[in-house]
């Protein structure tokens, strides 16, 4: 069954009189516990796709069905909705808040949902990053930029979602890191059934995670590879996007 379904997506951004369209037609599918990625080069509308599917971009046209349910331009995500797709971003330096313990950055997503067991919920989401749970004491810059995507991770998890979109998650990290989040990433779908949509300039790390993968250029999906194409041939795809 698929889980993202987008067909004919378009958005447009007005800046002081002048219409600038990031996605211009795109169309794919996702199905239940795949990883689709999406690939291209800088400002080709990838991070626009993630942030309508995320509701934090809601002017946009076309058709989307996300878990079965069509959504709407302007629709505010709420609910199950809410829970089910989660982001992930690029910079954990800047989606984590410099002044908030992490105990606090994890503890506020289960309250607004009316969770109960919130200490418990935190050390489990925790432990599942591979984090001691001390690290719910400190502040975001006690960390390492790895630990701190592992707690961007955790919170994502928090609610217990369906579909996790992952824009660049790895990329503010170097090589060792990366791998190791990549990693876990992997493990975390295994074990809790989720589906991805990632995003990465990298075609190994796309190759590593994906089951199939499409390219963009200008707002547009000029090409899809299936999980043959990426396991042949990474020389299909640009090696550093
Ligand atoms: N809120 C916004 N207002 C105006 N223009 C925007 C806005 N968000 C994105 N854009 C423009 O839309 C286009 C696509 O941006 P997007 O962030 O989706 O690209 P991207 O493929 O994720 O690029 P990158 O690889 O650099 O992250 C760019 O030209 C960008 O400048
Ligand atoms: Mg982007």
């Amino acid at each position: 069954m698929a889980l993202i379904e987008i067909n004919d997506l378009q958005v447009s951004f007005h800046q002081q009189g002048v219409i600038k369209t990031a996605v211009e037609s795109v169309s794919f599918h996702i199905d239940e516990g795949e990883t689709f990625s999406l690939i291209g080069a800088s400002g080709c509308g990838k991070s626009t796709v993630l942030r309508v599917l995320a509701g934090l971009q809601r002017e946009w046209r076309g058709e989307i069905t996300l878990l079965g349910q069509k959504i709407k331009p302007q629709q505010r995500f709420t609910g199950q909705l809410r829970r089910d797709v989660q982001m992930v971003f690029q910079d954990p330096y800047s989606s984590l808040h410099p002044q908030h313990l992490i105990r606090r950055t994890l503890g506020e997503p289960l309250k607004i949902h009316g969770e109960k067991n919130i200490s418990a919920r935190i050390e489990e989401a925790l432990e599942q990053v591979g984090l001691p749970t001390d690290a719910a004491n400190r502040y975001p810059h006690q960390l390492s930029g790895g630990q701190r995507q592992r707690i961007a991770i955790a919170r994502a998890l928090l609610l217990r979602p369906k579909i996790l979109l992952l824009d660049e998650p790895t990329s503010a990290l170097d090589m060792s890191v990366q791998a190791e989040i990549l990693n876990l990433l992997n493990r975390l779908k295994r074990e809790h059934g989720m589906t991805y949509l990632l995003v990465s300039h990298d075609s190994d790390v796309i190759a590593h995670m994906s089951e199939r993968a499409a390219l963009m250029e200008n707002g547009h999906i000029v090409r899809q590879f299936s999980r043959d194409d990426l396991r042949q041939a990474e020389h299909l795809l640009p090696g550093s996007l």
